[in-house]
């Protein structure tokens, strides 16, 4: 019997995705979301904390000082839905203006890893008059079960924070807000969170710490490989690579190879020989201007109603309706 025959969906996926990756002629690449397992949610959380990672703090302050306004900007029944909720932690701020309000509001947290869906119901279980529905599924499937289950007169709040949009590249970028505004009604209301152009080391800082957490956080994806697609990834013989790109303005993520070797990933039936100094693509960050927030959000089918920047780590958070 093919290996591939007594595999569970999620893991044919994983074994599918990495063998078009690593197969791709050209540059070899591993899509981000797998960075997301339980250990990789974990340590990107350590991330938010480091010093050289400003992003999350940023968010997380405009989140803060300003939720009371961005709530009050909606008005109505509304239900919540996270793109990408992490451990909720930042989400806190906007649930707690919302608490207040004569409606019980309604929380989807949509996340690929079950993990940190269980530390972000945790987490935001005593915020009063909310409640949580976790779904583990993909961004677009989970906000189309949002839209399912809306009623009446409801209007949709999407939260898109971080800087995920960043990591779609430009044109997908555009599409992928294309995409939300699709499945949203007009009215319907969307806080996006763009990281802004800093210096070029400050950006390296960013996505290359002293600690070597970004590292870990790059090469758990060879780990998790490994374990669960029974590979022979040799974690020493491969390192961390951020570096900036002046053609699209972002940060790419790579994993290069130190040695000319073989890998030989079981479940997915398959080897691959990697030169020496070849790279794994695994992350792009677009950091944005703030002409070009504008006109993502114009070709996208919403206009900017509000706009918050952070002063000490450029970042904005910006409040979109659907048109
Ligand atoms: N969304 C995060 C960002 O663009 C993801 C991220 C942070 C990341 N550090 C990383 C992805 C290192 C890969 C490797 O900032």
């Amino acid at each position: 019997m093919l290996a591939s025959a007594i595999l569970t969906d999620a893991v044919a996926d994983f074994a599918a995705d990495v063998r078009a990756g690593l197969t791709k002629p050209g540059q070899k690449e591993l899509p981000s979301k797998y960075l997301y397992d339980t250990l990789g949610s974990k340590l990107f959380e350590v991330i938010s904390e480091l010093p050289e990672y400003g992003l999350t703090r940023a968010d997380e302050r405009l989140l803060r000082a300003h939720a009371q306004e961005i709530v009050h900007r909606i008005a109505g029944d509304i239900v919540v839905c996270e793109l990408g909720s992490g451990s909720g932690r930042k989400t806190r701020w906007i649930l707690e203006a919302l608490s207040g309000r004569r409606h019980h509001t309604v929380y989807f947290p949509i996340e690929i890893s079950s993990s940190a869906l269980d530390v972000c119901r945790r987490e935001l279980a005593d915020i009063e008059s909310v409640g949580i529905v976790g779904l583990e599924r993909e961004y677009l499937d989970g906000l189309l079960e949002v839209a399912a289950q809306r009623r009446n007169r409801q209007r949709i709040f999407v939260l898109f924070l971080g800087s995920t949009i960043g990591n779609f590249s430009h044109p997908a970028d555009v599409n992928f807000l294309r995409e939300i505004r699709r499945i949203l009604d007009p009215g319907d209301a969307l806080l996006l969170g763009t990281d802004l152009e800093k210096s070029i080391p400050d950006l390296i800082d960013a996505y290359d710490d002293a600690l070597g957490i970004t590292a870990a956080f790059n090469k758990n994806l060879l780990v998790r490989i490994n374990r669960e697609l029974d590979a022979d990834f040799e974690l020493d013989r491969f390192e961390h690579v951020a570096r900036f790109n002046p053609e699209t303005r972002g940060v790419e993520m790579h994993l290069r190879s130190t040695q000319s070797q073989t890998v030989t990933i079981c479940k997915a039936e398959f080897s691959v020989r990697f030169q020496k100094g070849e790279t794994i693509w695994t992350e792009n960050s677009h950091k944005y201007s703030l002409p070009e927030v504008s006109q993502l959000v114009e070709t996208s089918g919403f206009a900017c109603t509000a706009q918050w920047i952070d002063q000490e780590w450029p970042f904005a958070e910006s409040l979109l309706t659907a048109l």
